[in-house]
């Protein structure tokens, strides 16, 4: 099953909370503002997007993703805005069309991230700026993906997990970056927050299916998927809480 064929409001619940000041920072670092043309890649249901927009004015932002309702969601959402399906590594505009290009959590999934970066660069005019971003996975510092996998393996000892996948590490995208022929790479990391009402807000959205977690839920058997829940349940608070999330970034001039 595809990791992410499931509605945007879903997504919205899931991922996309965190998205909205992940963007934010995102978008600060690569300086956008008025008289930019910008491209998110990857842009899911369109919270970059949207931040993008808000800076720029939608008639200057494209944005591109394979899932096709993540691409009527966004379009929907940004009305405007040049939205298509398709992915990062065969990105449909001519060379030099933009100021910046963007992308926020996207590089994990990428079949090949090079090639997506290289597709980034191409498209972006010369003296332009890239700005890619992903969640520490490695480190544990994307506190409710770590708190997931922790309870995953706790139930299922062999499961995979997400750490192996690109940008999930300190410095790899900066690695990418430089190896994609790009200049002046530099890279940090991004510290955003997001409350929850309490438990079933934050146990509810991983049974949506979403992504990598939401996937390797769905794939287990009722009786063990209770079992992760009762294995996350005492690691959080009752009532309101907040989740800490750190993500790594890197930009760079084309
Ligand atoms: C975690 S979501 C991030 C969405 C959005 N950028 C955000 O921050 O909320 C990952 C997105 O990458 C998209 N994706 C997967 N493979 C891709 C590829 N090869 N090129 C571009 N996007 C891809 C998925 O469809 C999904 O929308």
């Amino acid at each position: 099953m595809r990791e992410f064929s499931s509605p945007a409001e879903q997504y919205d619940k899931f991922m996309g909370r965190y998205t909205v000041p992940l963007a934010r920072a995102l978008a600060d670092e690569v300086q956008v503002g008025r008289g930019m043309r910008v491209l998110d890649v990857g842009c899911g249901p369109g919270g970059l997007t949207s931040e993008l927009a808000a800076r720029v004015g939608a008639e200057a932002v494209a944005a591109i993703d394979p899932a096709e309702q993540f691409v009527a969601a966004c379009s929907e959402r940004n009305p405007g805005a040049d939205v298509r399906q398709g992915v990062a590594e065969e990105l449909p505009w001519e060379d030099d069309t933009f100021d910046a290009a963007l992308s926020c959590l996207v590089i994990a999934f990428m079949a090949d991230a090079d090639a997506g970066l290289r597709e980034m660069r191409r498209v972006t005019r010369s003296g332009g700026t890239l700005g890619v971003c992903m969640w520490d996975i490695a480190g544990g510092g994307m506190t409710m993906l770590r708190l997931f996998w922790d309870a995953m393996k706790a139930v299922k000892p062999d499961v995979q997990g997400e750490r192996p996948r690109a940008g999930a590490a300190e410095g790899d995208i900066a690695e990418r970056l430089e190896r994609v022929g790009v200049r002046d790479v530099s890279g940090g990391a991004f510290e955003v927050s997001v409350i929850y009402e309490g438990f079933e807000d934050f146990w509810r959205p991983f049974t949506f299916g979403v992504g990598p977690a939401g996937q390797a839920l769905a794939a287990l058997e009722a009786p063990e998927q209770e079992a992760v829940r009762a294995a996350l349940r005492p690691e959080l608070p009752e009532g309101t809480f907040s989740l800490a999330a750190r993500s790594w970034y890197a930009t760079a001039t084309v």
